[in-house]
């Protein structure tokens, strides 16, 4: 064995929860694969938890910080303070790295150490190592997919059994895949910090969480999914960060596909992230999006390459604007009055504002009838004027339903 081999590398784990918990035994049963890998032998020299341990005192003893607290603060106060003093930092914290990256990347670059935070976008989807260093240099057009397991099962669910929102999230609970409140995950702000991420490192542009927009899931009805199957679709909840004529796009929302688009196979708590680029076409990873092993185990993963010298570059390029009006094209749920001419009365407003229709399935019941039709893309600010005018309409029973639909069909 070499010298090096026999030195230790000291870790000091601020966070000993779910992921933290799961880290502290990962490190111990592969301390020795990683002295082999790296000549670094690690072991935990100080743990953080609220009731016990000192920041100073496990800072003062480690050599690397791994922080696994949550929350922006003291999260953010321990992390820059750990990064001014000279420690690379392994971080699986979302939240602080979508509102506070930019400040945080700074500090890494003037102290001349690597912060990773692979285990905060994606679960165990090695993402953001893929797209700072394979596509490093890549000029990407898109990343985008389901960045939020908890969402991704309940949709799932529903489309399944038929499930109400409602008893999936029950459901979801029970199996551990939702936490005790699960609102972040459900209105999309989860997925969005994870966006904000992955915009900023694919476009090389600051992207704060204030800047994407994010709708959720609550409001979707188990006989959406019924007709979108009708129509070949399936729901998932996407994040989508792209590139758009004057600058980039950042949102979350639910969003329909068709059968062969990459994602829609994609089911239960998995995620998956696809990365479009003219050179490389589109590469498609999917994998558990959280769990406290499998998110400590990207932790680790972390850790070791750090060990392994060169860190990844944080460049940024200059600021690009967010473009808030893009193109998408829709399904439209519609409780009309059951009589003629209804269809043509919906056509002509969707006509008249430059809206065309791709399909539709029309059902009557009694005196009412549904219409749910998918339409092609246009500019979203003209297809709320569409539906604003719908609504207007005397025929309609109920608010209009809209979701975006991804029109590509992949062979
Ligand atoms: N759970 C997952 O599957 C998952 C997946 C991806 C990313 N993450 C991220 O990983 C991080 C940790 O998540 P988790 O699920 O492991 O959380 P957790 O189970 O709630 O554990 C948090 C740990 O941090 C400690 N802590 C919290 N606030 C503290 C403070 N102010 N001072 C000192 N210690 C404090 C807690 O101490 P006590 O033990 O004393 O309460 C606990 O040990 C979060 O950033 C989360 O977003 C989690």
């Amino acid at each position: 064995m070499s010298e090096e081999a026999s030195k230790a590398v000291r870790i000091g784990l601020l966070g000993r929860g779910t992921v933290g918990g799961a880290f502290a035994e990962l490190v111990e049963a592969r301390a020795d694969a990683v002295a082999a890998a790296t000549g670094r032998r690690p072991e935990i020299c100080g743990t953080l938890t609220r009731a016990d341990g000192d920041f100073g005192a496990i800072l003062e003893r480690s050599d690397l910080i791994v922080e696994l607290m949550g929350g922006t603060e003291p999260a953010r106060d321990y992390v820059l303070a750990a990064l001014r003093a000279g420690r690379p930092v392994v971080t699986a914290n979302k939240q602080l790295l979508a509102q506070y990256g930019e400040e945080l990347f700074e500090a890494a670059r003037e102290a001349g150490v690597q912060l990773r935070f692979e285990a905060a976008v994606a679960g165990v989807i090695p993402i953001v190592r893929v797209i700072q260093e394979s596509f490093g240099v890549t000029e990407i057009a898109k990343v985008f997919g389901i960045v939020n397991g908890t969402t991704n099962y309940i949709l799932t669910e529903m489309a399944a059994s038929g499930a109400s929102y409602e008893d999936a999230l029950t459901r979801a609970k029970e199996l551990g895949y939702a936490e005790a409140d699960p609102t972040e995950d459900v209105n999309g702000a989860d997925a969005a910090a994870k966006m904000a991420i992955l915009a900023r490192l694919a476009f090389h542009t600051p992207v704060t969480l204030d800047e994407v927009s994010y709708e959720g899931i609550e409001q979707i009805k188990p006989e959406d999914l019924a007709y979108a199957k009708e129509l070949g679709l399936s729901l998932k909840l996407l994040g989508v960060a792209e590139r758009r004529e004057g600058g980039i796009g950042v949102r979350v929302f639910p969003c329909f596909l068709y059968g062969g688009h990459p994602l829609a196979p994609v089911a239960g708590p998995f995620n998956a992230v696809m990365v479009e680029a003219p050179e490389i076409t589109e590469v498609t990873m999917s994998g558990p999006g959280a769990g406290g092993v499998q998110t400590a185990s990207a932790v680790l993963g972390d850790v070791v390459s750090i060990l392994g010298g060169e860190a990844p570059v944080h460049d940024t390029r200059g600021r690009l604007p967010i473009v808030a009006d893009v193109s998408s094209s829709f399904y439209l749920h519609l409780e009309v009055a059951d009589r003629p001419g209804v269809l043509a009365q919906v056509a002509q407003v969707l006509g008249d504002k430059g809206v065309s229709v791709k399909s539709v399935v029309q059902r009557g019941s009694g005196d009412e009838a549904r219409l749910v039709m998918v339409v092609h893309e246009c500019l979203e600010s003209r297809f709320a004027e569409a539906l604003e005018a719908i609504d207007a309409l005397d025929v309609l029973r109920a608010p209009p339903r809209a979701i975006r639909v991804i029109q590509e069909e992949f062979v």
